[in-house]
């Protein structure tokens, strides 16, 4: 080691990352970056604090890509210059590439300096951090400005009285700057600035500005006031959110631009939290009202994906009258939109009110609209009803359900959309459970052996599997008399995929079914496939054989799974023999030799 003077070979690294940062070839000034950590170790951190940044300070002028690697690094760097006692060293370059143009770059040096503000003590926060904000807030590019505004929420907290009121007025001015990204900053970051700032402030100083936004003349600024809008009802009492919010909320509502009412609708429910009852009560039933029936779909759709939520929260006293005089009749004109996002958005969250409702409203209100949904012209509603029937059994209990929608869930059984069969599939042992094994044989066990015919191979697969839980629920008698035969008529079809499926039924079954149906009604069907033509049906044998092994009886085993196992180890075929030594060789067929 030499002293610490700075000889030649402490000198070393700098110069060779100085090279590395000036070669031609970008990835690699990019990988040196990236191991920005590496140099500032061998540095040290006095070095780092003074010979490095100052380098990185004069030369950021490269890629794009190189200036995001370096911003995101520094935010991580308080430990290599020395803790936080020198944090503030930090600041130069990153508040330089605050200021570049391209915004993931600048966005990323923003969110570093927003990682290194609370390791900072009060004073160097007050002094240095303080004194960078106020810098990229004056500053004459409006990318600076633009910076500033995420910068500082984060230090207002920690600093004395006389520099709070200097970030408030810089933040005054970011909201009436002349450049619209700057307000549109300003507006994004509002919400956060009200959290931190004192009550009293916030009434004299930040609503006023907050009104301005809302009357923003781009609708991109608007937009964002009322997001900040949702943070400043959470703060307020109900009288200042009658006084300093709602004219500014209520022009949102009806705001010409529907990008705005976009957000408000999609932001509905929390505004509703916010406001609270009475405010909700008085003025945003009706609000919620013109929503639902905005002339813009996307507003009516972001409006209906909310019914649920919106009248789950509305005050308990009044709930079901100001549902039924307020919000229905409005539903059911979505039910009959032209537009197939507002019709599927209200089909994912209709049901939901139901248990809101109770039992006599669900059945005269809403069972005929659920019915209209069953059998609406887009997959999509028709998916989103069958989905959340659930929902609905609760309330009305599944006779009625049954019986008003069953028709329609039997139509949709045969549904050209597969997905819509599929949905139907999954909800079948819920239904067979609650209807019973004699609904079930009278109107559903035809539809089911058709699905298992399926030329869709999810919805065969999604019906073998539902077997299982079938036999579960009704036990094997039924399963003998009712769908076994079925299955084992499969294994004659025409179509081997079919024969296949056979197979694949029995897999289930087996396990659900006991020794005595799989041995003496099952296995005579899987032992006569194994002569099947088609090779994929054979070795799907082998593969059946293995797994109901552990269900039939010793002498089974014996006398007729093995010596077809060994047939099928004589075929032609590599994929029959393979798959029939697989089983020949598995654990639960020697364990049970
Ligand atoms: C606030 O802090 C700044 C910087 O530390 C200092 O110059 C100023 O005098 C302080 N003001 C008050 C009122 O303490
Ligand atoms: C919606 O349209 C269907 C079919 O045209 C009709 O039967 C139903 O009554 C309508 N529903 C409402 C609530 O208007």
């Amino acid at each position: 080691m030499t002293d610490a003077s700075g000889s030649d070979e402490s000198l070393f690294p700098i110069a060779v990352l100085i090279d590395e940062l000036r070669h031609e070839d970008v990835q690699l000034r990019l990988n040196s970056i990236k191991k920005l950590s590496t140099i500032a170790l061998a540095l040290g951190a006095e070095r780092t604090r003074t010979e490095l940044m100052s380098f990185l300070t004069e030369t950021i002028y490269d890629e794009d890509e190189v200036l995001l690697a370096l911003a995101e690094q520094l935010g991580q760097f308080t430990p290599l210059v020395g803790g936080s006692e020198y944090v503030h060293c930090l600041l130069k370059p990153l508040e330089s590439l605050a200021t570049v143009e391209e915004t993931v770059v600048r966005d990323k040096a923003v969110d570093s300096l927003r990682l290194l503000a609370p390791e900072h003590s009060n004073s160097d926060l007050e002094t240095y951090f303080f004194q960078m904000v106020k810098r990229l807030a004056q500053g004459d590019w409006f990318t600076s400005r633009t910076s500033a505004c995420g910068l500082i929420s984060v230090c207002y907290q920690r600093v004395n009285n006389s520099i709070k009121m200097e970030l408030r007025s810089l933040f005054r001015n970011l909201c009436s700057d002349d450049t619209p990204m700057v307000r549109r900053a300003a507006a994004a970051k509002f919400g956060e600035f009200v959290k931190v700032v004192e009550i009293d402030h916030v009434k004299n100083e930040l609503i006023p500005l907050f009104n301005n936004l809302a009357s923003d003349e781009q609708d991109s600024v608007r937009l964002l006031a009322v997001e900040a809008c949702v943070v400043i009802a959470g703060l307020f009492k109900h009288d200042d959110i009658e006084r300093f919010l709602m004219p500014s909320l209520k022009q949102a509502i009806d705001d010409k631009s529907w990008r705005v009412r976009y957000v408000v609708a999609d932001k509905f429910v929390e505004l509703q939290q916010g406001v609270g009852p009475e405010i909700t009560k008085n003025e945003l039933v009706s609000a919620f009202g013109s929503l639902l029936k905005d002339n813009e779909a996307e507003v009516r759709a972001a409006a209906a994906g909310k019914i649920k939520d919106f009248c789950h929260n509305l005050p308990s006293d009044t709930r079901e009258q100001t549902i039924m005089t307020h919000i229905l009749p409005y539903v059911k004109d979505l039910v009959n939109d032209s537009n197939q996002h507002v019709k599927s958005a209200l089909a994912s969250v209709i049901m939901g009110l139901s248990p809101v409702v109770g039992k006599d409203n669900t059945i005269e209100h809403l069972l005929p609209l659920f019915l209209t949904q069953l059998k609406d012209e887009c997959p999509d509603v028709r998916l989103n009803i069958i989905s959340n029937l659930d929902c609905v059994n609760e309330v009305i209990g599944v006779k009625t359900l049954s019986q008003s929608l069953l028709p329609a869930i039997v139509e949709l059984a045969e549904d050209s959309k597969w997905r819509v069969r599929l949905a139907i599939i999954e909800y079948m042992p819920l239904l067979a459970g609650q209807l019973g094994v004699e609904f079930f044989d009278e109107k559903l066990n035809n539809l089911y052996a058709n699905w298992l015919l399926d030329h869709v191979f999810a919805i065969r697969e999604a019906a073998t599997n539902n077997l299982k839980k079938l036999v579960e629920k009704f036990g094997h008698e039924w399963a003998q008399s009712t769908i076994i035969p079925k299955v084992l008529n499969m294994a004659r079809d025409q179509n081997y995929l079919i024969r296949m499926t056979c197979l694949f039924c029995i897999n289930v079954l087996a396990q659900s079914c006991g020794q005595e149906l799989t041995q003496k009604v099952m296995l005579p069907t899987v032992l006569g496939l194994a002569s099947d033509p088609v090779a994929n049906v054979r070795f799907n044998v082998a593969k059946t054989l293995s797994r109901i092994c552990p269900v039939v009886g010793s002498s089974a085993l014996q006398s007729q799974i093995k010596p077809c196992l060994e047939k099928l180890n004589q075929d032609s075929d590599v994929d029959v023999k393979f798959y029939s030594i697989e089983a020949l060789e598995s654990e639960k067929v020697i364990q049970a030799m």
